[in-house]
Formats: structure tokens, sequence, C-alpha cells
């Protein structure tokens, strides 16, 4: 039992408040004995105060104190006092003071945990994500949480300052295509009917701005059965928002305005605005991807119109069937030893490259099992075209358009990363806009085109005209946000007028029978005084993890999934009992995905 009212946290007392008589309570970090007196470093969200027990002092609770183990939750009372000089611990805030306790309750004991309390012992994902409770008492894990509280204080200050209502939306609703599959949850009153959870409130943002409320946003949970990598996660947060009667430059200076004051409020920083633009279409060029670390240079290169009349056949017969030659200049990797470029040859194979040649610039010139094939003219060419010089390394892509981008976009981080190159810009934050995306782009296992960001996004106005005859060159009013090589945020400018989303459907090979079903409620209220609107979200896990500089949004998050979408600590997804299946009128009969089923 608590005798007494905590008057202070673990990690706020300092030299000022000597001869202070507290009540401290937490968790024991540590116990140490030293020459009869017992040290306790005792530990709550706020930090960690030294408490002391001596025999001389208070017999009763020294005597308690030698029983109590890491972990044991604890009420002390005592008194502030100055550390001797040599003892006084400078690194932390309350470590020029200990408090001289006279009187120790055990709250509660603690069975010994699976690893030690301390940020700086390493410890198994699975074992930290099983005991998380455990793990998010450690200093790193709570900043971030901590942090993250800050900066959706400081979002939501920003946005109600900008005269923007957070509403919430349903949960449990109807397929929103944002790119993933559907979580599907049954309906036990509606029997065989399912709902599904939102990968995000795309539709129903766009019917409050139908409803009039103008400016809309919500810090908000979304849900996407996808394959799971490092930075996405099944159910993460978005920081969404809508407005109306607003062009592209407006949403983005909004945006622009909630990151920045994101960054001053949470790091003290300023961030220019406003952000770097990049087209599309030049981003692919230039860095192979929509989303480029623009931190550093090492750009692509087309060298097709270069190589295609070499007498390396590889190269011609790639351009004669329609693919392309691109190339990067790692700038001083003339070292790298015939292990290492194996190496990197087995990491482009990753995405899709089927060999990945590579030229030494030496002071005689090329070294590189493909110079032999290459005129002095066509060699000084490919020189100049990557600004090539003495000890650089040059690699070269050949393949279609697509895996060429993918290959040299990779490898360009890759090697970034081994060169050391991306320490140099590790305390950069350096964002751009990809903006001019295409609306769609053909699918060929679909066998159709696909909606680039969704269906509600609008064209161009002035590329309409092309949809049907050129859809591939059709352009859309949509954006990325990309901080240091991490789509942060994506958004558009919507269709508000049903005639055209009818058109787009169509366009997307959605009939009317399916868009009807599918969509009839958005098309419903698009004859009824739609606004133009348009908006945007960010995924706040990921910016935060950016912020923060962690490697995983799972080190953002307080419960998050693994790879495989588990939850190692509540045991989740898990069977549920035949009841509750009954109330669902559901059958199991699980089925191989692997094997044809038949019709
Ligand atoms: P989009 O699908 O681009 O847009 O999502 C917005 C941002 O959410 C983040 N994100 C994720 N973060 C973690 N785990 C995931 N699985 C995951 N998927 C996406 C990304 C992304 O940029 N409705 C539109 C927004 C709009 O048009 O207004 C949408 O959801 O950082
Ligand atoms: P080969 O003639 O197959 O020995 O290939 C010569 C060099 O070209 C090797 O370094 C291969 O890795 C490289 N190479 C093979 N295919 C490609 C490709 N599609 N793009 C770029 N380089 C390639």
């Amino acid at each position: 039992m608590m005798t007494m009212r905590r008057t202070h946290s673990c990690g706020i007392l300092n030299i000022d408040d000597v001869g202070k008589e507290v009540v401290l309570m937490g968790w024991v970090n540590n116990r140490r004995d030293h020459g009869g007196l017992v040290f306790i470093d005792l530990r709550d969200r706020q930090g960690v105060t030294q408490v002391v027990f001596d025999p001389q002092n208070e017999a009763t609770s020294h005597k308690k104190a030698h029983d109590i183990r890491s972990e044991y939750v604890i009420e002390v009372c005592g008194r502030v006092r100055q550390r001797p000089d040599n003892m006084a611990n400078k690194n932390i805030s309350t470590g020029e003071i200990e408090v001289f306790v006279y009187n120790l309750e055990i709250l509660n004991i603690a069975a010994t945990p699976p690893f030690q309390i301390d940020e700086h012992v390493k410890v198994a994902e699975n074992l930290r994500l099983k005991y998380r409770y455990l793990d998010l008492r450690r200093p790193s894990l709570s900043r971030n949480l901590i942090f993250r509280h800050k900066a959706s204080w400081a979002a939501r200050s920003f946005l109600n300052a900008n005269e923007f209502l957070d509403i919430e939306t349903p949960v449990l609703t109807k397929s929103t295509p944002e790119g993933a599959r559907d979580y599907i949850v049954p309906s036990r009153v509606n029997p065989g009917k399912f709902y599904a959870l939102p990968q995000s409130p795309q539709l129903f943002k766009q019917l409050l701005m139908v409803a009039g409320f103008d400016r809309y946003y919500q810090i908000v949970k979304c849900f996407r059965d996808e394959d799971l990598r490092a930075d996405r996660q099944p159910e993460f947060t978005q920081i969404d928002l809508e407005m109306s009667f607003v062009d592209v430059d407006q949403v983005i200076e909004l945006t622009e305005g909630l990151i920045s004051t994101m960054f001053k409020e949470c790091l003290d920083m300023d961030i220019q605005t406003p952000f770097n633009r990049l087209v599309y279409q030049e981003s692919m060029d230039r860095f192979g991807t929509d989303r480029p670390d623009i931190r550093f240079g090492m750009e692509l290169k087309d060298v097709t119109s270069i190589v295609k009349g070499s007498s390396f056949t590889l190269f011609n017969q790639v351009v004669k069937q329609g693919g392309i030659v691109k190339a990067i200049n790692a700038q001083g990797g003339a070292g790298f030893s015939r292990r290492e470029l194996d190496e990197l040859t087995e990491f482009v194979k990753i995405y899709g490259a089927k060999g990945l040649a590579w030229v030494k610039i030496k002071q005689d010139g090329w070294q590189s099992p493909i110079a032999k094939f290459f005129t002095d003219q066509e060699k000084s060419e490919i020189e100049k075209a990557l600004d090539a010089k003495q000890g650089d390394i040059l690699f070269f892509s050949a393949d279609n358009s697509i895996v060429v981008n993918d290959v040299l976009a990779n490898l360009r981080v890759y090697l970034a990363k081994l060169t050391g190159i991306l320490d140099t810009h590790k305390n950069e934050f350096v964002f751009t806009w990809v903006v001019d995306f295409p609306l769609m782009e053909f699918d060929a296992t679909e066998g159709r085109y696909m909606a680039k960001h969704h269906p509600f996004t609008a064209p161009k106005d002035e590329d309409i005209e092309r949809i049907e005859s050129a859809p591939d060159t059709v352009r859309s009013l949509a954006y990325d946000v990309v901080l240091n090589g991490i789509e942060i945020g994506g958004g558009s400018i919507r269709i508000h007028r049903k005639e055209t989303q009818e058109m787009i459907f169509r366009a997307l090979g959605i009939d009317d029978k399916e868009a009807a079903d599918k969509f009839g409620f958005l098309l419903d209220a698009l004859q009824f005084g739609a606004p133009p609107h348009g908006g945007l979200a960010i995924g706040f896990d990921r910016l935060i993890m950016l912020m923060t500089k962690q490697d995983s949004i799972r080190d953002v998050i307080a419960f998050p999934k693994t790879q495989k979408a588990t939850c190692l600590l509540t045991e989740s997804p898990s069977k549920i009992s035949k009841d509750q299946l009954q109330e669902a009128s559901i059958r199991l009969d699980l089925i191989d995905r692997d094997k044809k089923q038949d019709s």
C-alpha cells in the first residue's frame, strides 16, 4: 500500500532541491551495497534518482532495502542532499543529489525480468516484443514514445490553429482502394457479409467536404494487409487531412507549415520552406525512383544513345528490344575488390538485374571486362556523361526501363551506405515533393490500367482529352512528400464532378455496375454539390522514425506487429471459439492457398 502521495518524479530533483523532504515512487533500476550503505537507482519515465539507505539512520528501511531486487516497485520518503563531489554524476540531471531515505515501502515485488532493463544491453527483438511492457521501460523506447506524443501534439495545435476540425470516421466500413488487401471483419447480424477495415479514411474525408466541413483532420489508424518491411506495419497511423476550395500549391504550403512546425516544436530545428520540387519524370530519370534521396548525387545517366552503336552485343540487343542503358558513377570506388563487385552483382539481382557491368577508371584507362567493346570516342563520351575521373567506378544496367531504374535506384542508395556517403549526411533532413505523377499505369498481371494513387485523384485539366487515346501520358494532380529517400506522405486534388469520376472509373476498367456496387455512395454524393477539394496524409510512424533517427517504425510504435503481422505479446491473430464462429455464421474449411481450387 502507498503510505504517502508522490511529490516528485525521478527525473526532476537537482541541486536547488537540497534540504527538501520528498516522496518518490518508481522501479528499482539497480541496487549496490557499499560499506553498510545501500544505494538504489530509482527509475520512472522521467529519469533516475539515487536513493541511499543508512543502517544508522533508519534500521528498518535499511533491512528492507536488502531484500529489494531489480524492478521492484517502491516508495521512498527522505531528504534531498548533495552528493560528495567525487560521487557526483554530471551526465544526468539528478546526478549532483541523492535522497537520504527514512522510510521505505515495497509496493510490489517483481520476478526476474527476461532481459535487463538497460538500453545498452542488446536483446533479440522477438523477446522484446513478447515482453513489450518491459521493453518500453527502457529509456530509448520510452523517449521515442514521449517524442511521438509531442509530435502529435504539435501537429494538432498547428491544425487546430488553422481551423481544421478533428472528425472521426468509421473503422468498420467498406473497402477503400489504396493498393493493399483489406482486413475483413464478419458481421454477426448480417450473416455472410463483411466489413473492411479502412486502408485510409479517403472516402469519408471526401464526404466530409461534400458535407461542407471545409477543413478536416484526424490522427487515425489505417489497416493494410500487405508485405511488411522496416517502414511498413499492417496497422499504422496517418495525419490525414482534407481541404475544400484549394489547389495543389495550397495543400503543399499547408503541409510544409505543418511539417516545419513539428520540427521546430520537437527538435528545435528550422526546416527551410518551400521544399524542393521534382516532377515525377525527372525524379525517375535522375534517381530511378519516385522517392529519391536527394541528400547526395550519384545520379543516373542515360547512356543508351552512346552505347547502342558499340560492339557490346548485350547492350545492343537490349536497346534493339526497346530497353535502355543507364549508369552511375560511384566516385572514388575504383578500389572495389573482385569479391566486393561480385557481392554488388548479387545485390542487384534482387531487383531483377541480369548482370552488373562495371568500369574502373585507372591512370592507364578503362579496367573492365567490357572495355574491349568500346571505341575511344565512346569511352570518352561515357566518361563525359558521368563526369568520370581517375579513381572512379561506373556501374551499368541494361534492361527495360522499369528494371534499370529499380536496379540503379537501389544500388545508388546501397553504395552510399557502403562507402559512408550517407553517414556524412546523417544529421540532415532533406525534403522533396514529387509532383505530376502519371494518373494510371498499365498493370501487366491484371491486364488493365491501375490508378497510380487512388481512383479519386483528379487528372490535370490539360491532359484529360488523352484519357482514352493515350492514358499513359495523362498526368495527375497528385503529390508525394519524401524525406531522406522515404515517402512520408502523399495526396492529391480529387475529382469533384460525377461525370469525371465515372469516366476515370471506366478508364480503369471499373464498369458501371462495379462502380455502383463499390462506390455508389461517392457517386451519389458527387451529384449534390461537391466542392473542389484535395488533401494529403502523412505516414506519422515513418515521420517519427526519421525524426528520432530510428531504423524501424516498430521502434516508434508502442505495440507493433512482427514482419509476419503477428503480435507476440497477445499472440494475435489467434483461433476463435466454435461459438464465436457460429455466431458469425461461419464454418471454417481452410483451403491451401497455393493449390488451385475447383471453381
Ligand atoms: P498513401 O497510401 O500514400 O495515401 O498513404 C499516406 C502515407 O502513409 C504511409 N504509409 C504507411 N506507413 C506505415 N505502414 C504502412 N503499411 C503504410 N502505408 C502507407 C506513407 C504514405 O505516404 N488516402 C491517401 C492520402 C490522400 O490521398 O489524401 C493515402 O492513404 O508514409
Ligand atoms: P557477360 O558477357 O555475360 O560476361 O557480361 C559482361 C558483363 O556485363 C558482366 O560484368 C555482367 O555482369 C554484365 N551484364 C550482364 N547482363 C547485364 C545487364 N543486363 N546490364 C548490365 N550489365 C550486364
